[in-house]
Formats: C-alpha cells, structure tokens, sequence
C-alpha cells in the first residue's frame, strides 16, 4: 500500500523529486487518482466544475468542508489540503477560526490561501498556531471579479519583483509549499529557484518542483472552455456521453437488462 506523504516529505521533495498533485472533490476520484498522486487538492475549483458557477468566488467553507471529508474519507492514505474559500481569511483571527472548523470538522492535513505578502502576516499567524498551510501565488483565481479576469502573471519587471517578494514572504510566514498559477516559465522558474520550499504550478512551465491539475480538465471532462496549459490525457466527457447513449439506446430497444443483468 502506498505511504502517506508528511509535511516532511514533501518538503524534502524540493531538488529531488517532482511532486504531483491533482484536484478532488469526492470519495470515488480521491479513490482513484490515490496511487499515482502525492497531494489530493480539494480546490474551490469544485465551484466551477462540479457546482457550475462561472468563478470559485461564491463557494463557501461548508462546501470545501463537506467536499474535503468526502476526499479524506475515499483516499486515507493521500495528503489532503483544503482550500480556504474566497472572504474565509480576511484576519488573521478570522483565517484562525475557519482553519480551525477545516481542522475540526475534516482529516484536512492542511489548507490553501491565495495570495502573497500581503497574506504574510495571516500565514504566519496560521503557522505558529498549528495550521499548515500551503501558499497560492501569481493569478489568483479568487481575484478574478476584481481584476476583470483571469491575466497571466510575470510580464513586466515591476510584476516578476513584485512575484518573488510575494514567493519570499510566503515562505517565511511558514508555509510547507506554494502553489504557482498562471506565471510566465522563467519567472515561474526563478521563484523555484529562489526559496527552500517546493513550489508546485499550474500553467507555470516545467522549471519548478511540481506540478498541479484539476482533474476535471486533464481527464477532458470539463467541455467549456480548456486553458492553454492544460493537457488532457483522456476525452472524458465524449467517452461518457457515448457509454450513456449506449445505454439510453439499449434500454429504448428493451436489449438491456440481458438476461446475465437479471436476477
Ligand atoms: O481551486 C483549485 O483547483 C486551485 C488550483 C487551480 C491550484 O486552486
């Protein structure tokens, strides 16, 4: 059976060895991505893929606890981090007591925040109180409305300064990793380079120490839209929607249940 990875390993991970983490919301795809993956992200992209909204920012922290429980409970054996919904870290006795609940009402082994030096103090207030916490840098999804869309990160030099005080902060606040989205590679790579925690992207090259997908894009469920950097290793929603009408078409023509489905 495949052993848990700690904070520790995956720390000690950096310089040595890639580390793969994917997004999952419920017991059943925890169940299978288990094996092949160090970190199971229950990320409020489930806003988007499996409640259909058009951004994670409405998602609340009774939904990612809910949906972290259900993870937690298909794969015992996976890392599992929650991520902190949008308007849940605001203080840092307000982040302290919504990680808490994650704590209390989950088998979470950490939580996500997005955000840089300006969620330092936050983090670092999170961190010397027990909480681990994985740090999300670069575009940060739950900004989204603010910034009138989602807008790749590290084109000028202003925003690559401005990206590795971000990576520093967080990595003196305490965290055990961060997340990387939607950086230019040789920025992304430089910020890699430039802390002693593993840095795990998302469309942010391969110059860093791990990578991140929703799952629901690189299994080519997701039909709305399939950003750039994502690679889809199966066609998910076409391979489905074909076994359904097999099976709509079957019961129409009364050739299923066959006998060997018949008790
Ligand atoms: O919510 C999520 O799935 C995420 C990933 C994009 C890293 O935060």
């Amino acid at each position: 059976m495949k052993k848990k990875r700690t904070l520790g390993s995956i720390k000690n991970a950096k310089n040595r060895e890639p580390l793969v983490m994917i997004t999952a919301y419920d017991a059943l795809f925890a169940r299978l991505f288990e094996e092949s993956a160090d970190i199971l992200l229950v990320g409020d992209s489930l806003n988007m893929s499996f409640a259909g909204r058009q951004d994670t920012v409405s998602a609340t922290l009774e939904q990612m606890i809910y949906h972290t429980n259900a993870v937690c409970h298909g794969a015992k054996q996976s890392f599992v981090i929650c991520d902190m919904p949008f308007g849940t870290y605001e203080t840092k006795e307000k982040a302290f007591e919504n990680a808490a609940r994650v704590y209390r009402e989950s088998r979470a082994d950490a939580v996500k925040i997005e955000g840089g030096a300006e969620k330092a103090e936050i983090i670092a207030y999170l961190t010397s109180s027990g909480i681990a916490v994985c740090g999300h840098i670069g575009l940060l999804p739950q900004a989204v409305r603010g910034e009138g869309g989602y807008k790749v990160k590290g084109k000028t030099q202003e925003e690559v300064a401005g990206l590795l005080k971000d990576a520093k902060a967080v990595e003196e606040a305490g965290a055990f990793c961060m997340v990387v989205e939607g950086v230019k590679a040789e920025v992304a790579s430089e910020i890699a380079a430039s802390v002693s925690i593993p840095v795990i992207g998302i469309g942010a090259g391969n110059g860093v120490d791990g990578q991140v997908l929703v799952f629901s894009d690189m299994l080519g469920l997701f039909e709305e839209f399939t950003p750039k950097f994502v690679k889809q290793y199966m066609s998910g929603a076409e391979m489905i929607k074909e076994a359904v009408a097999r099976y709509a078409a079957e019961v129409r023509e009364r050739t299923f249940p066959a006998r060997e489905h018949t008790y």
